[in-house]
């Protein structure tokens, strides 16, 4: 089984190819993204026409590419390839920005109709929680898939009972999977995301969008020059810590970070950070810059880390999964195995590699494998809303 992943949720053009291998598992063939993020970052945020615009400039570039540097053919047409080679195509219908979305699957859905190949609607949050099946490292990369880096940190596929922690820019669940298709919501967030949580504090610290790996970056530097790591950074709040729920929630953090910045700068607590012009009147020396993104990282990844860890306690998980781009944070993966085995959990950590981690069409493909339902292709919208339990 050979498939053609598809995704266009947010700001990534992506596209991949993946093939199933004898064991019943898969593996990469190809991996292309095309982002926009460096359109946004001017803006400090997504403008959602720009993304859909870019969308529609790279779709049919990736997708070619990503077809070439599977089947190393340089000559053929995509309808061609598609017709040859692969025996479905998988797109992601949701959730996401409408605009972006649209481009993903009303693509897929013509190449579905001009070479008769079938279609699979994949949920773009499922779909993260499948990098973490991507574990063969050996498959004939071309020039452009192999140029991005390692593929994979894991050398065995999870087993079920599963505990997701899925964390991106837009969404933090926790979910049970007793199998594939088989999910549980046991917990999530109540009002800003994990990867929204960095974002939106790193903006305060001068750190363009999207500023989740660039504050990343600095605390990681900042952690490298001490020697304790947890006496030292307790200065921001944990919401949530200690109540006897898997439910999070971030969007506190942002106003504390607010004001610790006010005090440094000498500013007047009361004024609206609307009265401000933040970036240009941040004159923080950059070690307490570094210092802050480090409390950040830490008051983020604490919570995490202890909500996941209680949550396979209660419900003994075979395995731990990691999804979604806050999961290439390092300090989060360091941590959670920290504390595994601080508390003797008996439990096999999973966590994708880092290009894995973040929006690409690799997981949808894969996603759509172990999930495989094909769906008529007049019957495929996408949905900007969709949740995570929401069944297509
Ligand atoms: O899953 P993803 O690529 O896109 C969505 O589906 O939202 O996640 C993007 C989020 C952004 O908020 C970004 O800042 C965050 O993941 N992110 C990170 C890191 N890499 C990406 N956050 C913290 N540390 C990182 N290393
Ligand atoms: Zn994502």
């Amino acid at each position: 089984m050979i498939i053609l992943g598809i995704e266009s949720s947010c700001d990534e053009t992506a596209a991949a190819v993946i093939e199933s291998t004898d064991d019943g598992g898969i593996r990469l063939l190809s991996n292309i993204t095309a982002t926009s993020a460096g359109v946004h970052a001017r803006t400090g945020g997504i403008i959602p026409e720009e993304a859909a615009r870019k969308q529609v400039e790279s779709i049919i570039p990736v997708i070619d590419l990503a077809l070439k540097d599977a089947f190393s053919d340089q000559q053929l047409a995509i309808r061609v390839l598609i017709s040859s080679y692969i025996d479905a195509i998988a797109v992601t219908i949701g959730p996401g920005l409408i605009g972006s979305l649209l481009v993903g699957v009303e693509t897929a859905k013509t190449l579905a109709f001009v070479t008769g190949k079938p279609i699979i609607p994949v949920n773009h949050l499922v779909g993260h929680i499948y990098a973490n099946w991507i574990v063969d490292d050996s498959p004939p990369f071309s020039a452009h898939s192999q140029k991005q880096g390692p593929l994979t940190v894991n050398s065995v596929r999870p087993s079920f009972p599963a505990l997701a922690l899925v964390v991106s820019g837009g969404h933090t669940d926790l979910v049970l999977m007793k199998d594939h298709g088989q999910l549980e919501w046991i917990g999530g967030t109540r009002d800003d995301a994990a990867g929204e949580a960095f974002d939106k504090t790193a903006r305060l610290l001068g750190f363009e969008y999207p500023g989740g790996p660039l504050l990343s970056k600095a605390a990681d530097e900042y952690l490298s020059q001490l020697s304790t790591v947890q006496s030292t950074l307790n200065l921001l709040p944990r919401p949530l810590l200690n109540q006897p729920n898997f439910d999070f929630s971030f969007s506190g953090l942002k106003t504390a970070v607010l004001r610790t910045i006010k005090d440094l700068v000498g500013e007047d607590q009361n004024m609206k950070m609307a009265d401000y012009q933040w970036l240009s009147k941040m004159d923080i020396v950059q070690s307490e810059k570094s210092r802050l993104a480090a409390e950040i990282q830490e008051a983020i990844v604490d919570v995490l880390v202890d909500k996941a860890l209680r949550a396979v306690e209660h419900y003994k998980p075979r395995s731990l999964l990691l999804a979604g781009g806050v999961s290439a944070n390092s300090r989060l993966k360091e941590k959670m195995v920290e504390k595994i085995k601080k508390q003797s959990l008996d439990v096999q950590f999973h966590v994708p590699a880092p290009l894995l981690c973040t929006d690409n069409a690799g997981y949808i493909a894969g996603c759509s494998f172990y999930n495989y339902r094909v769906c008529d292709w007049k019957n495929i919208d996408a949905n900007p809303e969709l949740t995570i339990m929401d069944k297509i």
